[in-house]
């Protein structure tokens, strides 16, 4: 298969939320596989276990049909080279984004040139959603339903009460 119709989409998924669904299925309109790259991450110390990030992923995407979710821990150049994705996909919601993810992928181009990096803007509405402020207001007895999917509002709430 023509390694550029193939993108990895990589993120901590810490855990998925409505603007990440969103960029998926953009992505899965656009490209004919898309694989949902979840990195171990232990340096951001993630709320959820990565199995769970991954658990809930697949769960949250079962009906898209060209959609995998895999957990990886490494390089993500790699990741995208041993799963044969030329793409790799990154979301920006706001300028804030721009820095950091422009740094990534250029850094990535010196390390990988043969891996293109493609940026999807979000619905507007989910524009403000990070998987930061959702964990955060779960963990403080807020109302997550408008933002994360039923399952991950459950999740979250079964995590608070231990
Ligand atoms: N609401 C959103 N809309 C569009 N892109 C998003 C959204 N949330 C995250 N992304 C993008 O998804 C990719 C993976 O993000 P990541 O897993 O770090 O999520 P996050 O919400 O930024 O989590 P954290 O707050 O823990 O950093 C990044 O490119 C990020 O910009
Ligand atoms: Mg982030």
């Amino acid at each position: 298969m023509n390694p550029k119709r193939s993108a990895v989409y990589p993120g901590t998924f810490d855990p998925i939320t409505n603007g990440h669904v969103d960029l998926v299925r953009r992505a899965a309109g656009i490209f004919d596989r898309v694989v949902i790259g979840i990195a171990a991450n232990p340096g951001k110390a993630p709320l959820f276990p990565m199995e769970k990030r991954v658990e809930l992923a697949r769960v949250v995407l079962e009906e898209v049909p060209n959609v995998n979710v895999l957990g990886y821990s490494g390089l993500t150049v790699d990741f995208a080279r041993e799963q044969g994705c030329g793409i790799v996909i990154r979301g920006l919601r706001a300028v804030t984004d721009f820095e950091f993810e422009f740094q990534l992928a250029n850094m990535s181009r010196h390390l990988a040139p043969e891996v293109d990096y493609v940026f999807l803007t979000p619905k507007e509405n989910f524009t403000f959603i990070s998987s930061t402020l959702v964990r955060e207001i779960a963990q403080l007895g807020g109302d997550v339903s408008r933002f994360v999917p039923p399952v991950v509002a459950l999740a979250l709430a079964a995590r608070r009460n231990g």
